[in-house]
């Protein structure tokens, strides 16, 4: 490399660095506020993180990057870079021709509304009051669609968001997958609920000392790798993982005493996404590209761990006895007992609460209001009751308020539209993944079985977690599996677990 280029290269190096340290300062300004800093604080402790992340922005968008940017594109540069270098340009141009597309004031603007709509919606969900929310909801996606227009609209204004969390994905594609998915898992649940054999949940009714589910959730995050050298199990209100940097991955959990599996499960969950963070190749550090690839991969990892492998028969016939031991005298029924209880299928009405079929159906509701709204034109009056025929025909129930209906979701209030996909999506990742692994690894079941989860996350390291952001997602799907996403592994790995457990 040129003596020239060399120089550019370093300074643009230094640039992303400097990011990249205003992320790892902000995120963990963020866990310290979501973990219990001192009330009193937090005001100021606002303001640090307005001042922090607008000074991040200028950085951003400044245009000696976009300087950078240009020289290092130029032809003849671009040839002699590094693989890494070569995708970090690439990347760091596409999120600073976001950001500069749109005017600083625009931004202001947009930042206070959705921090006055995330609040309107608080109360709203508090009080039923849909009425009240819906102006605010009416200007975030005013809003949204203006950034839409100064983005560019791709082949429809819907694939602009997508493309912000899923990179790539579009309604046509996912129109198809998400069909695809829709016709074969509505007659499932609908067989399950037919079925005579439903599992007894009755045991699950009980109090469970928290001390004891503690010290069994970090047991199991042991058992999965997860690094307590590189990170610390905390308590917050919602369960998150915070990737500050590979060697310092965070997560938390919540407890309930009135259900056993609820913080364990959400444990293993952020488990999954923290062990991405903590395996990335070390010559990813100090770069943008050192995170997950996508919402979707990410969300895959995590519902890998705490479904396929958690939520698993071979799981529990190694772990049951060691949850017994922490509660003795509660848990006096089989492992199929305690499997088959842990797994009911149930339409519901709250999506966090849904269990892995019908979750889906949730998810794929969302999708299709998001499309009526930003490739319909349907507007916040039409919402409630778009949502209630939607849950009507998907998943044979209504809502009997908004509440507990289009309410539900802190997403919308806070513009984030088209986010919604991603957790499917990490649904139908996880189970190709799984497919792939379960060929490739031999015997990973009777691993499980035995308590042997080591191979199984040095295989996910080695396969999907050290790229970080070095391939797309589609690229990772195709280099891992062979094969483009297809819904049909997930359809697959949902219909022989239920086909099971409700004998089918
Ligand atoms: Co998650």
């Amino acid at each position: 490399m040129s003596e020239a280029n060399g120089t550019v290269l370093s300074q643009f190096r230094d640039t992303v660095h400097k990011i990249k340290s205003y992320e790892e300062a902000l995120g963990v300004l963020y866990w310290d506020l979501r973990t219990g800093a001192p009330r009193n604080g937090m005001d100021t402790r606002s303001e640090s993180i307005g001042i922090l992340s607008a000074d991040m922005f200028k950085v951003s968008t400044s245009p000696e990057l976009g300087e950078l940017l240009s020289a290092l594109e130029e032809k003849g540069a671009y040839e002699e870079l590094s693989e890494i270098d070569r995708r970090l340009v690439t990347e760091t141009r596409k999120e600073y021709d976001r950001s500069v597309k749109i005017p600083p004031k625009l931004y202001q603007e947009y930042v206070v509304l959705a921090s006055q709509s995330e609040n309107k919606w608080e109360e709203a969900k508090e009080n039923n009051d849909y009425a009240g929310f819906q102006p605010y909801l009416d200007k975030v996606i005013s809003y949204t669609n203006q950034f839409i227009d100064l983005w560019g609209v791709k082949e429809t204004r819907y694939d602009v968001l997508l493309d912000q969390y899923e990179p790539g994905m579009t309604v046509t594609q996912l129109d198809g997958i998400f069909g695809g998915l829709r016709d074969q898992l509505v007659p499932l649940a609908a067989a399950i609920a037919a079925s005579p054999h439903q599992p007894d949940t009755s045991f699950l009714r009980q109090t469970f000392g928290k001390p004891a589910q503690k010290e069994f959730s970090l047991f199991i995050l042991q058992q999965m790798g997860y690094n307590f050298e590189a990170g610390r199990l905390d308590e917050s209100a919602h369960p998150f993982a915070t990737g500050l940097n590979p060697g310092d991955v965070r997560i938390t959990t919540r407890y309930l005493e009135n259900d056993v599996t609820s913080a364990l499960f959400g444990t293993i969950h952020e488990g999954g996404h923290a062990l991405y963070e903590q395996n990335i190749m070390p010559e990813l550090t100090n770069t943008t590209l050192c995170t997950g690839t996508s919402m979707g991969i990410h969300e895959s990892q995590s519902r890998f761990w705490e479904n396929v492998i958690g939520r698993s028969r071979p799981f529990w016939e190694r772990y049951f006895g060691e949850l017994q031991k922490r509660f003795p005298g509660q848990l006096d029924v089989s492992v199929d007992q305690f499997y088959r209880g842990n797994n009911t299928v149930q339409p519901s009405l709250i999506r966090i609460e849904a269990d892995e079929l019908t979750y889906n159906l949730h998810i794929i509701i969302r999708y299709e209001m998001e499309k009526l709204i930003f490739n319909g034109g349907a507007k916040a009056s039409d919402l409630p009751a778009l949502w209630n025929d939607k849950y009507k025909e998907y998943l044979g129930i209504a809502p009997p308020n908004d509440a507990e209906g289009v309410l539900q979701d802190v997403h919308w209030s806070g513009g984030a539209f088209g986010y919604f996909p991603s957790y499917s999506l990490g649904n139908m990742y996880a189970a190709q993944f799984a497919d792939t692994m379960e060929r490739e690894l031999n015997g990973m079941w009777s691993l499980v079985g035995k308590g042997d989860l080591h191979p199984i996350k040095d295989w996910l390291a080695e396969r999907i977690y050290k790229y970080g952001k070095l391939r797309t997602p589609s690229e990772l799907v195709l280099a891992v599996t062979g094969k483009p996403l297809d819904p049909q592994y997930l359809v697959d790995y949902l219909t022989k677990k239920y086909t099971d457990i409700y004998k089918l």
